[in-house]
């Protein structure tokens, strides 16, 4: 079983000022999904908080997926995507690219996410919009594909010819 980490990046959330609804609804997604969700947190929109608590996470050894949610739009305070590049030793294009794709067939505000998804160490991120329905959306547009990342990542022979259309 892969172990997932969520992280919410939200200034109200974490003042306390409106609920995590995203963060929980990700967690209840991935354990759906057969994922077990060891670490939950929640940071705000500054970019030195963001990258310590994406380093925090990556580096405890024990997270294979670490998904955010939250400040990857315009606003001047969303600089999520710019936090996982910085700690990201290679980036995964495919993944954002595919969020993306499958986002503009439900709406076109969608090309308005500028997520990222990278790997550091053994720890692949992925960042999802803010609000919990585009976070839903864009989650379940990949995940079917992400084991596969997973076993390839961890070093163990994966077999790519094997593959459902799926995943
Ligand atoms: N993707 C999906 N699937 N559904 C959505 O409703 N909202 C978009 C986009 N991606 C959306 C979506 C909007 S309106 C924005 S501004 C961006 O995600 C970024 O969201 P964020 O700033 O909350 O991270």
């Amino acid at each position: 079983m892969y172990h997932a980490a969520v992280l919410t990046v939200s200034d109200r959330s974490f003042r306390g000022e409106r609920p995590d609804t995203g963060g929980p609804l990700v967690a209840e997604v991935l354990r759906n999904a057969g994922y077990d969700v060891v670490r939950t947190a929640i940071v705000p929109d500054e970019q030195p908080l963001i990258e310590e608590a994406l380093r925090a996470m990556a580096d405890s050894g024990g997270v294979h997926l670490l998904v955010t949610t939250g400040g990857t739009g315009f606003a001047p305070g969303d600089v999520t995507p710019e936090a996982t590049v910085a700690v990201c030793g290679r980036l995964a294009p495919g993944i954002p690219e595919a969020m993306r794709c499958a986002s503009l067939r439900i709406t076109p505000r969608a090309m308005l996410s500028r997520a990222q998804a990278g790997i550091r160490g053994q720890t692949l991120i992925v960042n999802l919009p803010g609000s919990p329905k585009a976070a839903q959306e864009n989650l379940e547009a990949v995940l079917p594909a992400l084991a596969h990342g997973l076993e390839m990542l961890s070093g163990r022979p994966a077999d790519c010819a094997g593959l459902s259309r799926r995943g």
